[in-house]
């Protein structure tokens, strides 16, 4: 699908976010491992969380879905089933990778697959780990899905000290731990979204200034019956948008404001961006809140590596922003980037050669040299499969001085299926 975007004057409205993708496909997950009933509200009907739900399906859960509102009777850590199928997670890492941590703690055998970007990603950060707890994983390439994991072993609980900042594989080994008779620690130094320790209630603990988080069999599984909140992720495009269109005003109601997640709100903020935050709550473990965000004049930053995982996913609509901020900005320490459901340094540097910015792409990031006036003629946007490279380029088609063009533009619906009808009722 081809979305031709004309250039916006304004963007006025309010916008009901997409449920969170993370938090949604934990809830799955973790409700299959709750033995009961969980209700979660406002689940996402995006692409990932859906390929979550059905794997969970497969594992033994029972899913009832009421529009939004899905109920899961859960088999418990005993009863989960051998899939007679593969586990199909789609384009999601998050599921392929905490899954993997579950089929290893059961010790049930189970092959994972997902599509072509899925299974060009490196699975080697999980794999090593899951085979020092007892796990055979044979993989492509001995690195990339499909995963065929079993364990003929008993599970080792271990102490696992977290080579790169990642939430997924911080995920995957506390998720096989919970089945080990002795706890599993893992021990995080730089912090990555907490979604998994607040919505399982692990125990954690602060040790020189790293976090240790434990998990084992002796940790009861809470049922997973809240809200699901807004996107952060999501959001952020409309963060942006709302600060480089002119004449603008958008309301984002239930943002997610997780502050492991939403470091984008700050560096926003400290470039001049007009964004307020209202009546601030708790969704289950997650705190939330309503923001408006007006027209900005934004300045110049720089992104240091030790920021990087909590902005991750929102470094494409962040050089977005960059490209309108007076000065010369810097993304550094990001080539975890290059791991993405693309490779997003160059994904975001064909994006910015394709309107003529200045820029150079670093092997670890980019530099941006901004300016609040930047325009363009017509451009065609390739996405290459990948949501947020999609969506940030309709962001940026918006200050072109003509109609602009996004390829293969459906990839958004991975995490975000109302994001064109969304653009388009701001424009009217
Ligand atoms: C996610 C963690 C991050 C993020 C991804 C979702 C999660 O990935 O980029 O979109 O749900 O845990 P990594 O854990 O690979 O950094």
């Amino acid at each position: 699908m081809i979305k031709t975007i004309l250039p916006a004057t304004s963007l006025k409205g309010v916008i009901s976010l997409p449920p969170d993708k993370s938090i949604s496909q934990r809830a799955a997950i973790f409700s299959l491992l709750h033995e009961g009933i969980s209700e979660i509200r406002n689940y996402s009907q995006a692409e990932d969380p859906q390929s979550a739900l059905s794997c969970v399906e497969q594992l033994g859960a029972e899913v009832e879905q009421d529009g939004n509102t899905i109920r899961i009777k859960g088999t418990g850590r005993n009863g989960i089933k051998n899939p007679v199928k593969d586990l199909d997670c789609g384009n999601s890492g998050t599921a392929m990778r905490l899954l993997s941590g579950v089929v290893v703690g059961v010790g049930i055998q189970a092959r994972l697959c997902g599509d072509e970007s899925l299974s060009s990603r490196t699975m080697t950060r999980i794999i090593e780990p899951l085979e020092a707890m007892g796990a055979h994983v044979s993989a492509r390439n001995s690195k990339t899905a499909p995963l065929l994991i079993s364990r003929s072993e008993a599970l080792k609980p271990m102490d696992f000290e977290l080579p790169i900042p990642s939430a997924q594989l911080k995920s995957c080994i506390l998720l096989a731990g919970l089945f080990g008779e002795e706890e599993t620690k893992v021990v995080e130094k730089i912090p990555s979204r907490d979604h998994t320790e607040r919505l399982l209630g692990l125990s954690i603990e602060e040790e020189n200034g790293a976090k240790i988080i434990s998990s084992s069999l002796q940790d009861t599984i809470p049922n997973q019956s809240y809200t699901i909140p807004g996107d952060f992720s999501a959001a952020a495009f409309w963060l942006v948008a709302g600060c480089i269109v002119p004449n603008s005003e958008i309301r984002l109601q239930g943002m997610g404001l997780n502050p492991t997640r939403n470091a984008l709100l700050g560096i926003l903020q400290e470039m001049g961006a007009d964004i307020t935050i209202e009546n601030e709550r708790m969704e289950g473990t997650e705190p939330v809140g309503d923001v408006v965000v007006r027209t900005s004049d934004l300045k110049a930053t720089e992104i240091p590596k030790h920021k990087i995982p909590n902005c991750i996913d929102e470094l494409p609509i962040l050089a977005v922003a960059m490209l309108f901020a007076e000065g010369t900005s810097e993304i550094s320490g990001a080539e975890e980037l290059r791991h993405k459901e693309t490779d997003r340094i160059m994904a975001i540097a064909e994006m910015l050669k394709v309107v003529g910015a200045n820029f150079k792409e670093k092997e670890d990031g980019l530099i941006i040299q901004g300016d609040p006036e930047f325009t363009f003629n017509s451009a065609t946007f390739k996405s290459f499969h990948d949501h947020r490279i999609a969506m940030a380029s309709a962001i940026l088609a918006l200050k072109g001085n003509s109609g602009s063009q996004t390829l293969d533009a459906e990839c958004a619906a991975v995490s975000y299926p109302g994001f064109w009808d969304d653009l388009k009722a701001l424009q009217y």
